[in-house]
Protein backbone atom coordinates (compact mmCIF):
# COMPACT_ATOMS: atom_id res chain seq x y z
CA UNK A 1 0.00 0.00 0.00
CA UNK A 2 0.86 3.32 -1.25
CA UNK A 3 0.43 6.33 1.09
CA UNK A 4 1.21 10.18 -0.26
CA UNK A 5 0.76 12.92 1.71
CA UNK A 6 1.18 16.86 0.74
CA UNK A 7 2.19 18.92 3.88
CA UNK A 8 4.42 21.88 4.83
CA UNK A 9 5.51 19.61 7.50
CA UNK A 10 6.93 16.30 5.96
CA UNK A 11 9.10 16.00 8.74
CA UNK A 12 6.12 15.57 11.20
CA UNK A 13 4.39 12.71 8.71
CA UNK A 14 7.57 10.42 8.82
CA UNK A 15 8.60 10.99 12.34
CA UNK A 16 5.89 10.39 13.30
CA UNK A 17 4.79 7.23 11.57
CA UNK A 18 8.54 5.47 11.51
CA UNK A 19 8.21 3.81 14.98
CA UNK A 20 6.88 0.62 16.18
CA UNK A 21 4.69 -1.34 13.90
CA UNK A 22 4.43 1.34 10.96
CA UNK A 23 7.86 1.94 10.85
CA UNK A 24 8.51 -1.55 10.52
CA UNK A 25 5.98 -2.22 7.91
CA UNK A 26 7.92 0.44 5.95
CA UNK A 27 11.11 -0.91 6.26
CA UNK A 28 9.23 -4.64 5.56
CA UNK A 29 8.06 -2.84 2.24
CA UNK A 30 4.47 -3.85 3.00
CA UNK A 31 3.70 -0.23 2.93
CA UNK A 32 5.55 3.26 1.01
CA UNK A 33 5.08 6.32 2.78
CA UNK A 34 6.15 9.68 1.01
CA UNK A 35 5.75 13.06 2.67
CA UNK A 36 5.49 15.98 -0.14
CA UNK A 37 6.60 18.65 1.00
CA UNK A 38 3.41 21.69 -0.68
CA UNK A 39 6.58 24.40 -0.02
CA UNK A 40 8.72 22.58 -3.11
CA UNK A 41 5.87 23.65 -5.42
CA UNK A 42 5.24 27.37 -4.98
CA UNK A 43 6.10 29.54 -7.41
CA UNK A 44 6.60 32.39 -5.10
CA UNK A 45 9.62 33.90 -4.34
CA UNK A 46 10.20 33.54 -0.74
CA UNK A 47 8.40 30.34 -0.40
CA UNK A 48 4.96 31.59 0.38
CA UNK A 49 2.14 28.83 0.53
CA UNK A 50 -0.78 31.08 2.11
CA UNK A 51 -2.72 34.63 1.76
CA UNK A 52 -4.97 36.97 2.94
CA UNK A 53 -8.59 35.89 3.03
CA UNK A 54 -10.64 37.21 0.27
CA UNK A 55 -13.18 39.00 2.07
CA UNK A 56 -11.40 39.56 5.09
CA UNK A 57 -11.29 37.58 8.62
CA UNK A 58 -9.04 35.99 10.55
CA UNK A 59 -5.88 34.09 9.22
CA UNK A 60 -4.28 32.63 6.11
CA UNK A 61 -5.51 30.97 3.73
CA UNK A 62 -3.48 28.31 1.82
CA UNK A 63 -3.32 29.17 -1.92
CA UNK A 64 -4.67 26.41 -4.72
CA UNK A 65 -1.10 26.31 -7.19
CA UNK A 66 1.45 25.06 -5.05
CA UNK A 67 -1.25 22.57 -3.77
CA UNK A 68 -2.35 21.87 -7.50
CA UNK A 69 1.30 21.85 -8.47
CA UNK A 70 2.41 19.24 -5.73
CA UNK A 71 -0.50 16.94 -6.89
CA UNK A 72 0.11 17.20 -10.49
CA UNK A 73 4.12 16.15 -9.47
CA UNK A 74 2.80 13.35 -7.49
CA UNK A 75 0.33 11.74 -10.17
CA UNK A 76 2.94 12.44 -13.04
CA UNK A 77 5.44 10.31 -11.18
CA UNK A 78 3.75 7.56 -9.95
CA UNK A 79 1.02 7.37 -13.29
CA UNK A 80 -2.24 6.75 -11.39
CA UNK A 81 -4.67 9.38 -9.74
CA UNK A 82 -5.40 8.06 -6.58
CA UNK A 83 -7.80 8.88 -4.01
CA UNK A 84 -7.35 12.30 -2.62
CA UNK A 85 -8.40 12.56 0.90
CA UNK A 86 -8.30 16.03 2.27
CA UNK A 87 -8.09 16.18 6.35
CA UNK A 88 -10.89 18.49 7.68
CA UNK A 89 -13.09 18.74 10.69
CA UNK A 90 -16.14 19.50 7.91
CA UNK A 91 -15.48 16.01 6.65
CA UNK A 92 -17.18 12.34 7.32
CA UNK A 93 -15.90 11.12 10.71
CA UNK A 94 -13.54 8.45 10.41
CA UNK A 95 -14.30 4.97 11.42
CA UNK A 96 -12.96 1.99 11.33
CA UNK A 97 -15.28 0.52 8.60
CA UNK A 98 -13.94 3.32 6.26
CA UNK A 99 -10.61 2.35 7.33
CA UNK A 100 -11.63 -1.02 6.18
CA UNK A 101 -13.13 0.43 2.32
CA UNK A 102 -9.51 2.34 2.07
CA UNK A 103 -7.77 -0.72 3.23
CA UNK A 104 -8.79 -2.02 -0.25
CA UNK A 105 -6.73 0.96 -2.44
CA UNK A 106 -3.44 0.49 -3.78
CA UNK A 107 -2.87 4.25 -3.05
CA UNK A 108 -3.93 7.38 -1.19
CA UNK A 109 -2.86 10.74 -1.03
CA UNK A 110 -3.78 13.09 1.76
CA UNK A 111 -3.90 16.80 2.08
CA UNK A 112 -2.90 18.43 4.80
CA UNK A 113 -4.23 21.90 5.29
CA UNK A 114 -3.24 24.21 7.94
CA UNK A 115 -3.95 28.01 9.08
CA UNK A 116 -7.63 28.73 8.03
CA UNK A 117 -7.36 25.96 5.15
CA UNK A 118 -7.24 25.80 1.50
CA UNK A 119 -8.81 27.65 -1.13
CA UNK A 120 -12.18 26.21 -1.83
CA UNK A 121 -11.50 25.72 -5.70
CA UNK A 122 -8.01 23.08 -5.01
CA UNK A 123 -10.79 20.74 -3.16
CA UNK A 124 -13.42 21.17 -5.81
CA UNK A 125 -10.42 20.82 -8.43
CA UNK A 126 -8.84 17.20 -6.60
CA UNK A 127 -9.98 15.93 -3.00
CA UNK A 128 -12.16 12.97 -3.40
CA UNK A 129 -13.02 12.52 -0.24
CA UNK A 130 -13.07 14.98 2.98
CA UNK A 131 -12.74 13.40 6.59
CA UNK A 132 -12.54 14.25 9.69
CA UNK A 133 -11.12 12.08 12.55
CA UNK A 134 -13.37 13.81 15.16
CA UNK A 135 -15.70 16.82 16.49
CA UNK A 136 -13.02 18.92 17.47
CA UNK A 137 -10.43 21.21 16.18
CA UNK A 138 -6.90 20.79 15.58
CA UNK A 139 -4.03 23.05 14.62
CA UNK A 140 -3.51 21.36 11.14
CA UNK A 141 -4.53 17.64 8.90
CA UNK A 142 -0.82 16.53 9.63
CA UNK A 143 -1.79 14.67 13.25
CA UNK A 144 -5.23 13.53 11.21
CA UNK A 145 -3.97 12.09 8.26
CA UNK A 146 -1.53 9.98 10.71
CA UNK A 147 -3.93 8.80 12.44
CA UNK A 148 -5.61 7.06 9.08
CA UNK A 149 -2.43 6.23 8.05
CA UNK A 150 -1.67 4.28 11.18
CA UNK A 151 -5.05 2.59 11.08
CA UNK A 152 -5.47 1.89 7.76
CA UNK A 153 -1.90 0.09 7.53
CA UNK A 154 -2.58 -2.22 10.56
CA UNK A 155 -5.14 -3.35 8.20
CA UNK A 156 -2.82 -3.90 5.08
CA UNK A 157 -1.76 -8.11 5.07
CA UNK A 158 1.67 -9.19 6.91
CA UNK A 159 1.64 -5.59 8.41
CA UNK A 160 0.47 -7.46 12.57
CA UNK A 161 2.10 -10.64 12.57
CA UNK A 162 -0.94 -12.15 13.98
CA UNK A 163 -3.89 -11.52 11.37
CA UNK A 164 -6.74 -12.91 14.01
CA UNK A 165 -5.52 -10.38 16.22
CA UNK A 166 -7.02 -7.40 13.55
CA UNK A 167 -10.58 -8.75 13.59
CA UNK A 168 -10.85 -9.73 17.46
CA UNK A 169 -10.11 -6.38 18.61
CA UNK A 170 -12.43 -3.38 19.58
CA UNK A 171 -15.23 -2.45 16.76
CA UNK A 172 -15.22 -5.63 14.99
CA UNK A 173 -18.36 -6.32 14.93
CA UNK A 174 -19.03 -2.91 17.13
CA UNK A 175 -18.12 -4.20 20.26
CA UNK A 176 -15.28 -3.20 22.56
CA UNK A 177 -12.07 -5.51 22.87
CA UNK A 178 -13.03 -7.87 26.22
CA UNK A 179 -10.52 -6.78 28.76
CA UNK A 180 -6.71 -8.71 28.68
CA UNK A 181 -4.30 -9.79 31.39
CA UNK A 182 -0.45 -11.17 31.58
CA UNK A 183 1.45 -12.64 34.05
CA UNK A 184 1.89 -12.63 37.68
CA UNK A 185 -1.61 -14.58 38.30
CA UNK A 186 -1.75 -12.27 41.44
CA UNK A 187 -0.20 -8.25 41.38
CA UNK A 188 -1.21 -6.19 44.69
CA UNK A 189 -3.48 -8.68 45.82
CA UNK A 190 -5.77 -8.40 42.43
CA UNK A 191 -6.00 -12.38 40.46
CA UNK A 192 -6.55 -12.54 37.40
CA UNK A 193 -10.44 -14.31 36.59
CA UNK A 194 -9.95 -18.01 37.45
CA UNK A 195 -11.98 -18.20 34.02
CA UNK A 196 -8.82 -17.50 31.95
CA UNK A 197 -6.84 -19.85 33.72
CA UNK A 198 -8.46 -22.98 33.60
CA UNK A 199 -7.83 -23.67 29.92
CA UNK A 200 -11.54 -24.18 28.66
CA UNK A 201 -11.20 -22.54 25.33
CA UNK A 202 -15.17 -22.58 24.90
CA UNK A 203 -15.95 -20.92 28.42
CA UNK A 204 -13.40 -18.81 27.65
CA UNK A 205 -14.64 -17.30 24.25
CA UNK A 206 -17.66 -17.14 25.98
CA UNK A 207 -16.43 -15.40 29.65
CA UNK A 208 -15.14 -12.84 26.55
CA UNK A 209 -17.83 -12.02 24.33
CA UNK A 210 -20.29 -11.60 27.62
CA UNK A 211 -17.21 -9.07 29.08
CA UNK A 212 -17.17 -7.66 25.33
CA UNK A 213 -21.15 -6.94 25.29
CA UNK A 214 -21.54 -5.94 29.18
CA UNK A 215 -17.90 -3.18 28.48
CA UNK A 216 -19.47 -1.77 25.25
CA UNK A 217 -23.44 -1.53 27.02
CA UNK A 218 -21.47 0.31 29.83
CA UNK A 219 -18.98 2.60 27.60
CA UNK A 220 -20.62 2.84 24.39
CA UNK A 221 -24.48 2.36 24.46
CA UNK A 222 -24.16 3.88 20.80
CA UNK A 223 -22.31 0.65 19.75
CA UNK A 224 -24.66 -1.47 21.41
CA UNK A 225 -27.29 -0.79 20.11
CA UNK A 226 -25.56 -1.63 16.23
CA UNK A 227 -24.55 -4.56 17.13
CA UNK A 228 -28.56 -5.52 18.24
CA UNK A 229 -29.39 -4.24 14.64
CA UNK A 230 -27.00 -6.52 13.01
CA UNK A 231 -27.73 -9.30 15.16
CA UNK A 232 -31.32 -9.18 13.96
CA UNK A 233 -30.14 -8.72 10.41
N1 LIG B 1 -7.98 19.52 10.82
C1 LIG B 1 -8.22 20.21 11.95
N2 LIG B 1 -8.99 19.52 12.78
C2 LIG B 1 -9.27 18.32 12.16
C3 LIG B 1 -10.04 17.19 12.49
N3 LIG B 1 -10.69 17.08 13.65
N4 LIG B 1 -10.10 16.18 11.60
C4 LIG B 1 -9.46 16.28 10.42
N5 LIG B 1 -8.73 17.31 10.05
C5 LIG B 1 -8.63 18.35 10.91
Amino acid sequence: MNFYVMTLFPEMIMNGLSNSITGRAMQNGQIHLEAVNIRDYTLERHGQVDDYPYGGGAGMVMQAEPIYRTWEAIIKRIGKRPRVIYMTPQGRVFRQSMAEELAKEEDLLFLCGHYEGVDERIIEMIVTDQVSIGDYVLTGGELPAMVMIDCISRLVPGVLNNSASAELESFHENLLEYPQYTRPEEFMGKRVPEILLSGHHANIEAWRRQQSIQRTGERRPDLLEAYHASKQE
